[in-house]
């Protein structure tokens, strides 16, 4: 699973060190091209002879070389690689990734790196649960990196507890799995709804909500990025269209459950992430509508309600959906799930703080019959490989 992955490993200055040097040696053997950047510090605890024999590659550390004034490109470091490895990262490069500081090529590596980033964080067990430690995790893990989270056992310090890196193989093993995701869906085909649906009153104004439909566009791309075939029904949004998808312009309820219905038969799942209004104007005015003195009273009718609709022919199709509540959050999305009959419904709550409209992050529980799992606040595209994962089970 990692033959001919492009990995850059980071090393910074802890103790860990020496793993990193069985860890390069281990991704070099599953066939992956590895390139090792570390910190000043990193490289007084492991020699860059070790590492740039291990990795068959030159280490870089310094920006440019001082002895012929060469640059050390991060930006197109950054760009050659499938993923960017920081282990062992100490409190103090996890503080600085989550503050955006950019004083080593590490960092600068990181903040130009277009591929996923992982961290295997290595620290003593008091530096480990601070408070301030676990809150740079926090940002972390909204801004998409993955944690791989240290052991407990035995410290540096000849302390007890969880702060130990993980261990060579727990890290390539979480690598194979990331990269195996990568293809688990190919060959499959799947619709997806997103953004707010607008329903026009004249033809100057409508009605609609602050759906952003980046929770929608980013299942979509993570779709794609599993090998999986994807049409994308958008309402309104201001997104661009993610690389890969066929993207049908639904602007209005109609418009979205009538390219459902007739996509539905040639899929093998829908996620239904769209904010679809549930009225909408019972006529649309040829002309402008103008004002007047008093109260204006426009009659609205239920739209079709898409979800429920294709839950009604299902046919073995995996039908995911989305519940955005204010209050009693849990009783309302298990009753959406069984009168859509749903597979799994995504509950998401206005009452918590990061899950709000247009933002990047989201606080997610899935819900299916048999019970629930609710997730830590992490960015929306970790959100979509949540979903996607759990659609990937359904599958097997
Ligand atoms: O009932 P409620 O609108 O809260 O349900 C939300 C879920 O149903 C979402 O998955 C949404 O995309 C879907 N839905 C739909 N068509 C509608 C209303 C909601 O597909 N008309």
């Amino acid at each position: 699973m990692l033959r001919g992955k492009k990995i850059i490993v980071g090393v910074t200055g802890s103790i860990a060190a020496y793993k990193a040097a069985v860890l390069v040696r281990s991704l070099v053997k599953e066939g992956a091209e590895v390139r090792v950047v570390m910190t000043p510090l990193g490289r007084q605890f492991i020699t860059p002879l070790t590492m740039a024999t291990l990795s068959k590659h030159p280490i870089l550390v310094d920006f440019f070389n001082p002895e012929n004034g060469e640059w050390n490109s991060h930006v197109a470091l950054g760009e050659w690689a499938d993923a960017f490895l920081i282990a062992p990262a100490t409190a103090n490069t996890l503080a600085k990734m989550a503050t955006g500081v950019a004083d080593n090529l590490l960092l600068t590596t990181y903040l130009s790196a277009r591929c996923p980033v992982f961290v295997a964080p290595a620290m003593d067990l008091d530096m480990f649960a601070h408070v301030t430690t676990q809150q740079n995790l926090a940002r972390l893990r909204t801004n998409g990196v993955r944690i791989i989270e240290p052991e407990e056992g035995e410290l540096a310090s000849g302390l007890s507890g969880k702060g130990r890196m993980a261990e060579p193989e727990t890290i390539v093993e979480y690598l194979r799995v990331f990269f195996a995701k990568k293809k688990s869906l190919s060959g499959r085909k799947f619709l997806v709804t997103a953004g707010a649906t607008i329903e026009a009153i004249d033809p100057v104004r409508f009605i609609s909500n602050h759906s952003s439909g980046k929770m929608g566009y980013a299942v979509a791309a993570e779709l794609v990025a599993r090998g999986a075939e994807v049409v994308l029904l958008s309402g309104r949004t201001s997104l661009p269209v993610p690389g890969g998808v066929r993207l049908v312009e639904t602007l209005s309820a109609d418009a979205m459950c009538r390219a459902a219905l007739a996509e539905w038969p040639a899929v093998d799942g829908a996620v239904m992430c769209a904010a679809v209004a549930d009225y909408t104007p019972v006529e649309c005015s040829p002309i402008k509508l103008k004002k007047d003195e008093g109260e204006l009273c426009i009659p609205l009718k239920r739209t079709v309600d898409i979800a429920a609709e294709l839950g009604r022919s299902k046919e073995g199709r995996i039908l995911v959906g989305f519940a955005l509540e204010t209050d009693h959050e849990q009783e309302h999305a298990e009753q959406k799930l069984l009168r859509k009959n749903l597979d799994f419904i995504v509950l998401n709550s206005l009452r918590d703080a990061g899950a709000c409209f247009g933002g990047d992050t989201n606080k997610i529980t899935l819900i299916d019959r048999k019970g629930q799992t609710e997730f830590p606040l992490e960015s929306k595209q970790r959100v979509a490989e949540r979903i996607v994962d759990r659609i990937v089970e359904l599958l097997q």
